[in-house]
């Protein structure tokens, strides 16, 4: 949990400022209250976090709005982009919020932000709206979305089986 911390800090604070604005959708300058927000499992029922060599180089988060409806925020650092590490991320956003009760979650996303309309468009979300006037609000269907997921992967040829199995196929 520490580590977890130190990390994801690190993480934030090597972000461009563009990338902060479009994953916060506003200026940061302290972290922190950020990564005890993930941290907190009340608050950030779930969290992925891709890493290499120690270091983290992904995040991603489902907030709860209400009920089972959720929020998802997802960030790739800008030297590991356009590798697909953003698609495996939202497709394991959508099978964790899947197993804590999640059906609905929605995307904000600044206009102008064509890696992440991509990815809306890629798991089925649809533009339900605008939040103030530059922001589109995209709503995805948890189901729709996992389908729409298993099919974009096997497509890269990236197949994503529970640790458990993986490692059973392995030592036969
Ligand atoms: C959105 C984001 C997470 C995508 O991460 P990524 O690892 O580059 O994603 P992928 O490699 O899986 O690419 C997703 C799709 O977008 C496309 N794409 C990515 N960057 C692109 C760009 N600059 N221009 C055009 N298309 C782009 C990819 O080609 C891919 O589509 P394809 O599979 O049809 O080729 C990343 O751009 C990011 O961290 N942005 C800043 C934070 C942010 O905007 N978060 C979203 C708001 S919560």
């Amino acid at each position: 949990m520490e580590e977890d911390r130190g990390r994801l800090l690190r993480f934030f604070k090597s972000l461009s400022e563009e990338t902060v604005m479009l994953r916060f959708l506003r200026p940061i300058r302290f972290f922190e209250p950020e990564v005890e927000r993930i941290l907190d499992k009340n608050r950030t029922p779930v969290s992925v976090i891709a890493s290499k060599e120690g270091l983290v180089i992904g995040s991603g988060e489902v907030y709860r709005i209400k009920g089972d409806e959720g929020e998802l925020a997802v960030v790739v650092h800008d030297n590991y982009r356009r590798r697909g590490l953003g698609t495996l991320m939202m497709y394991m956003l959508f099978t964790e919020a899947r197993k804590k009760g999640f059906t609905k979650i929605h995307a904000y996303t600044h206009e102008t932000n064509i890696p992440m309309k991509r990815l809306a468009q890629k798991f089925r979300g649809k533009l339900i709206g605008m939040i103030e006037e530059d922001m589109y609000d995209f709503l995805f269907s948890v189901e729709e979305a996992i389908e729409a997921g298993t099919r974009v992967l096997r497509e890269k040829g990236i197949v994503v089986k529970p640790v458990a199995e993986a490692l059973n196929k392995h030592s036969l």
